[in-house]
């Protein structure tokens, strides 16, 4: 069932894995979600905790990427451990985030990181998080005092995780809606506060670090029209995703973040498939989805390089990943072959790590002992890790 190998992705594709900062790395104290879990009526179900001490064992998950044949690394420097205070900056924690990127290098990986990925200081959160006037001059402050580890060897910066779903925050914290049925449609004023924010971002990284490739990561579903729907697949996907999409025009890459897809019936509604099989965060099981959604970015964005920069499975079986994985990187090879310009996949993620207030959906190429934090890898990892194209491999020792 296995047609892939070291040859199906071109010489120079990025290979790698992605981890968020506040989902692996433990005990960030200063953060939002710290300070929300840790409420006495707290929404969040499960604590996140120590997480799963990747602020402490980055050298053995740089070990375990670089030692399966992953040429790159995507991982999230956290906003409340740099700036724990307003105006604070931590050198300590810059310092922490530098070798981390020296040591991505030394073992032949490409770092990238995230600025932004759901989580920022309680202070700025208390202050009126993105709708304070002055975010952006915040963000910025922040953007500037991580300088040092953009200079260390980062490869790439992704400004923002998914601006689409941060939109959708206000919602899903009201309860009014959840994700099972799809996006929500954003909050018009924080998506145009996202885009700002990016721009912003954008412009600033443009002027410090010519050379540094930007761009950000928006979660982008697959949407496929019922029957005489296919203009409803444009109104429906136009708030959820396209509007970001499109601000990223003149980035250096668009990162794509998809899991599942769904199909749009005539009037704009997602239709779900109460037979189709359900992977442990409830989405359906649909591994084409990723060639679904990469052609539709590549027909609105055919000028932006396409990086996967998130796609994986919530599965306790680690068979049924690389099911997944076979699937979703073959639609993505179709997607090519029909002009999507794509640079690279990271997959999501490298382990079994905190999902937004559960333990229970298990995305991990490699498993986390919740006690001793030993982890141990799945099957998957060393077959995703071999087929990094062999090429890029070489290139790097050369
Ligand atoms: C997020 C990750 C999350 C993953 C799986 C994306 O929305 O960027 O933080 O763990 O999807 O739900």
């Amino acid at each position: 069932m296995n047609d892939l190998n070291r040859a199906t992705f071109p010489a120079g594709f990025a290979w790698g894995v992605s981890v968020g900062s506040h989902q692996t790395e433990g005990g960030n104290v200063a953060s939002d979600w710290w300070y929300r879990e840790n409420q006495p009526d707290s929404p969040v179900a499960e604590r996140c905790g120590d997480a799963v001490d990747s602020y402490h064992r980055w050298e053995e998950d740089l070990d375990l990427v670089a030692g399966a044949g992953f040429t790159d690394y995507r991982f999230g420097i956290e906003w409340s451990r740099i700036e724990p205070a307003d105006g604070f900056i931590s050198r300590a924690a810059v310092n922490h985030y530098v070798r981390i990127v020296q040591g991505a290098v030394a073992r032949g990986l490409r770092p990238m990181v995230t600025l932004y990925h759901f989580t920022m200081p309680q202070w700025f959160a208390a202050g009126g998080s993105w709708g304070r006037p002055d975010a952006a001059e915040r963000f910025l402050r922040y953007v500037d005092a991580v300088a040092p580890i953009l200079d260390a060897g980062v490869d790439r910066v992704m400004t923002i995780n998914e601006p689409n779903i941060v939109a959708v925050f206000p919602i899903l914290e009201s309860g009014a809606e959840d994700l099972s049925h799809g996006i929500p449609v954003p909050h018009e004023g924080l998506t145009q506060v996202m885009i700002g924010v990016h721009r912003a971002t954008v412009a600033r990284l443009r002027a410090t670090h010519p050379g540094l490739a930007v761009g950000w990561g928006v979660s982008v579903q697959d949407y496929q029209p019922e029957p005489g729907a296919e203009a409803d697949v444009e109104s429906y996907a136009e708030p959820r995703d396209q509007v970001f999409l499109r601000a990223s025009a003149g980035d250096d890459f668009i990162g794509v973040q998809t899991y599942t897809g769904g199909r749009i019936a005539v009037g704009g509604t997602i239709v779900r498939n109460p037979d189709a099989p359900r992977t442990l965060t409830g989405w359906e099981f649909t591994p084409e989805a990723l060639g679904g959604a990469v052609a539709r970015v590549a027909r609105l964005l055919p000028d932006v390089p396409i990086v996967i920069t998130e796609n994986g499975v919530a599965v306790a079986d680690d068979a049924r990943r690389i099911e997944y994985s076979t699937g979703a990187l073959r639609s993505l090879r179709a997607a090519m072959d029909d002009g999507a310009d794509v640079r690279g996949y990271f997959h999501w993620s490298l382990l079994d790590n905190w999902e937004w207030g559960h333990w229970s959906p298990t995305f991990g190429l490699v498993a986390v002992d919740r006690e001793t934090f030993v982890r141990t890898p799945k099957p998957s990892l060393h077959w995703l890790g071999s087929l990094a194209p062999v090429a890029a491999a070489v290139a790097e020792v050369a």
